[in-house]
């Protein structure tokens, strides 16, 4: 427990935060282009559309995985 506080440890909790943050808002924008689509508001899921795209980068950015990555590395030696 005495490496809990780490700086890695605390990079490695923010990035895990931040992408639980990132699949949250997913859901929720996946529900409300849903419901615009049934209720006809297509110019609504269009603009929802984007902004779920936009959230979608941050999960796929590369330097995200790979600095993922360097800090799981990190922490096992
Ligand atoms: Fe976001």
């Amino acid at each position: 427990m005495k490496d809990a506080h780490t700086p890695d440890v605390l990079d490695a909790s923010m990035i895990a935060d931040a992408q639980a943050v990132e699949h949250y808002e997913i859901a929720r924008y996946g529900t409300l282009i849903a419901w615009a689509r049934q209720l006809g508001l297509n110019d609504a899921a269009g603009l929802l559309q984007q902004t779920l795209e936009q959230e979608y980068m941050p999960i796929r950015s590369s330097l995200s995985w790979r600095r993922r990555s360097s800090i799981v590395r990190r922490l096992k030696h």
